[in-house]
């Protein structure tokens, strides 16, 4: 069967089923798995379904505006490329790819460090909000380096993922034997990102005042605490997708005790399982201020490329607006925690489990 044109995808199971059918199963498992029983990976899905809504009706929703703002610069909808390891083995054109999808759709991207092409390359491949994430793996020179050329090419803020102190045991990556090709030439370095304390983020904050510093990976209110009192400027709430350390929290679980630290002094953004629309929903009504989407947003670009990546984020948007207007606002600054409330989840979860209706390829 020839493979669909992507604006014939109408659901986001069929990108997640064009992704597995283009995959080799190396990248495949790389991009879906998590670390070692998966727990965390299944745990930020059952954290977003233990989460139920209490609509309002009668509240004239015949306007929808579902835009937001990310330090400053308007998007199209709150939610950023997260940023990822390796997408050249996903797609062709690895970042550069998923830079110009995330400018033609007008969400901002996160690129990653360990990412091909470079921060260069990748910024001038399309005109879009972008920040950038470093995995530490130098000394503060090396670090400053990137610092340095990030600002230089029009990156609007710098991140540090924090959650990495010790690289996971991805098991369907040692099972199936497949080697990265960015890890296995990026050479050591591990001890520095190991290393890393608070008195770096102290030296980021004296000696790059101008420039906003994101700590993504923060889990616990007294950590939100710690990188208030060191001036941080995005709190960006994040499990690593599940891919770290095993047995965490959900990210959406783990989100009320850091929002209420942060006590809306600096945003906080959160990702980990967030899959559809109403997942998005949820996290902004709880107090979020963007989302990001890790594992989506690989596979669109495995689907179809720049347009695949389109193509899943216009779904999520057509999601989001039908889950606003029946929840009875007609944006997100309209949302708050009393549109939520518990529930059992519905659903066993798993990393596809916002997918009832996936076939197995
Ligand atoms: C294949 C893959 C590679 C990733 N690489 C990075 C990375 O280089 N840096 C980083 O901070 N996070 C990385 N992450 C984590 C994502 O930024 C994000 O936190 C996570 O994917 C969110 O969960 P989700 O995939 O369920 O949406 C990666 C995630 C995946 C799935």
């Amino acid at each position: 069967m020839n493979a669909p044109h992507v604006e014939e995808f109408l659901t986001l199971q069929e990108i997640v089923e064009a992704a597995r059918r283009k995959l080799p199963p190396g990248p495949w498992s790389y991009l879906v798995g998590g670390a070692e029983t998966e727990t965390t990976v299944r745990r930020n899905r059952q954290a977003l379904d233990s989460i139920a809504f209490r609509p309002r009706v009668l509240r004239d929703v015949s306007r929808i505006d579902s835009r937001a703002a990310f330090c400053g610069r308007p998007a199209r909808l709150p939610r950023l490329v997260a940023p990822f390891g390796g997408l050249e083995s996903l797609a062709e054109g690895g970042a550069a790819a998923a830079a110009r999808a995330a400018a033609q759709f007008g969400v901002p991207q996160m690129l990653s460090s360990v990412c091909k092409p470079g921060l260069e390359e990748t910024a001038a491949a399309a005109e879009t909000t972008r920040f950038f994430q470093l995995y530490v793996r130098g000394d503060d020179a090396w670090t400053d380096d990137f610092v340095r050329r990030a600002r230089d090419h029009g990156y609007s803020a710098f991140c540090l993922t924090v959650d990495v102190a010790m690289y996971s045991r991805r098991e369907r990556d040692l099972i199936g034997r497949f080697i990265k090709p960015w890890r296995a030439t990026a050479g050591d370095g591990a001890a520095f990102q190991s290393g890393l304390s608070w008195k770096q983020v102290k030296r980021y904050k004296d000696k790059f005042p101008d420039f906003p510093l994101i700590i993504k990976g923060i889990a616990t209110a007294e950590d939100a605490r710690m990188a208030l009192e060191h001036g941080v400027d995005v709190i960006y709430v994040s499990n690593h997708g599940g891919r770290q350390l095993d047995h965490g929290l959900g990210s959406v679980a783990a989100l009320p005790e850091v929002l209420k630290e942060a006590g809306g002094k600096v945003p906080v953004w959160v990702d980990g399982g967030f899959m559809r629309g109403t997942d998005v929903v949820k996290a902004i009504a709880l107090g979020a201020k963007a989302v990001g989407i890790g594992r989506l947003c690989g596979l669109g670009l495995a689907a179809g490329g720049p347009a695949g990546l389109v193509r899943a984020l216009e779904l999520l948007e057509d999601e989001v607006r039908i889950a606003l207007g029946l929840l009875g606002v007609t944006s997100f600054a309209e949302l708050t925690p009393q549109h939520l409330a518990t529930a059992a989840p519905a659903t066993e979860p798993g990393v596809f489990s916002a997918f009832p209706h996936l076939r197995e390829p």
